[in-house]
């Protein structure tokens, strides 16, 4: 049986037990069977040492303290089973090929971020860029569904793009109920979240349209909920609007550990990457992806490897 048949029927019989009662608190943290990739060059290790981790853990005033952790058997019970229909054409995981191209870029995309991780806190992964149509959803979903293909990682993917929502039409399904609704105080984490096409990837779609997101990431309820439910997820990779018009990407990256940036190939002029980065100072920038080259100069999505440092880094276009 799987595990995620074992939780489940596990959260059936506490339901039972429970008869609807309290959540039950016998939480006991993300299981990690898998090893992680430990390749990691000199040169890489001195820049990724001097980085220091930047997450804060405070409560905002008037949401509830962070006492009330639930089990992965609640929260898998209690999300939304989904029918999705993703895009074959851009869901790289998903189609059934594992050699679609640009699937490679996405697992040494992986590799980076693992190698990063042995240096620092790096869990909440805000996927930005400085201007529409870059490529931030593309990475994210597929950064997301790469990170899953490894047995026994749990990854929770969030549209906090909540201008231009696309993971729902990537992913093939509804944007509501999601992140909006929760930051608006109409949903509890649990009617946000979606599990879909793959075991262990869970999605918060955007939500319901609204008329100010930059007031609602900043509110301090993404923070709350990140803090709920990361203890269950190995990675959370954080979709967000472009950097440069608008102010969500860089609030979103207070609740993040780092930033991945996306430039998209002969189209992102130099002066705007430099801009984007410049919004986020005091943030790690994990890396830079260079995304939509085309396939007859070598790879379909490039990471850059050689912009990971702390503050004052351009990214190469
Ligand atoms: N490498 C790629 N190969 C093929 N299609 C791509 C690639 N990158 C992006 N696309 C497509 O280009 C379009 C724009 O990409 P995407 O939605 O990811 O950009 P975005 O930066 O998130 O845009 P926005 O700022 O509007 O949210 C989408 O239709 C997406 O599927
Ligand atoms: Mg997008």
């Amino acid at each position: 049986m799987s595990r995620i048949h074992e939780a489940l029927k596990k959260a059936e019989q506490e339901r039972a037990a429970s008869q609807g009662g309290p959540v039950p608190s016998n939480f006991s943290g993300a299981e990690s069977p898998v090893t992680e990739p430990r390749v990691i060059d000199a040169d890489t290790a001195a820049r990724v040492a001097a980085v220091a981790p930047a997450v804060s853990a405070h409560a905002s005033p008037g949401l509830p303290p962070f006492g009330s952790p639930f089990s992965l058997e609640t929260m898998l019970a209690r999300c939304a089973a989904v029918q999705w229909s993703p895009d074959p054409k851009t869901m790289l995981f998903l189609n059934g090929d594992d050699n679609a191209r640009g699937s490679e870029e996405f697992r040494t995309l992986r590799s980076r971020l693992y190698q990063i991780r042995e240096k620092m806190t790096l869990k909440k992964i805000l996927v930005t860029s400085a201007l529409p149509k870059e490529g931030k959803s593309f990475t994210a979903a597929n950064l997301a569904q790469v990170m899953v293909r490894q047995h026994g990682r749990r990854v929770l993917l969030i549209d906090a793009d909540l201008r231009g929502p696309r993971l729902h039409l990537m992913l093939g399904t509804s944007s509501a109920p999601g992140l909006s609704d929760y930051l608006q105080g109409a949903n509890d984490e649990f009617s946000i979240m979606q599990r879909g096409a793959l075991e262990n990837l869970l999605l918060i779609p955007s939500g319901c349209e609204v008329s100010n997101p930059a007031e609602l990431v900043a509110n301090g309820r993404l923070k709350f909920l990140l803090q709920r439910v990361e203890p269950l997820f190995d990675w959370i990779i954080i979709d967000s609007p472009p950097a440069v018009p608008v102010s969500d990407a860089s609030l979103l990256a207070n609740s993040c550990d780092g930033v991945l940036m996306v430039v998209r190939s002969n189209a992102t002029p130099v002066d705007m990457a430099r801009k984007a980065r410049q919004e986020f100072p005091d943030k790690v920038l994990v890396g830079v992806v260079l995304n939509g080259t085309s396939a007859d100069t070598e790879a379909y999505s490039r990471y850059y490897y050689g912009a990971y440092e702390k503050r004052g880094t351009e990214a190469k276009a």
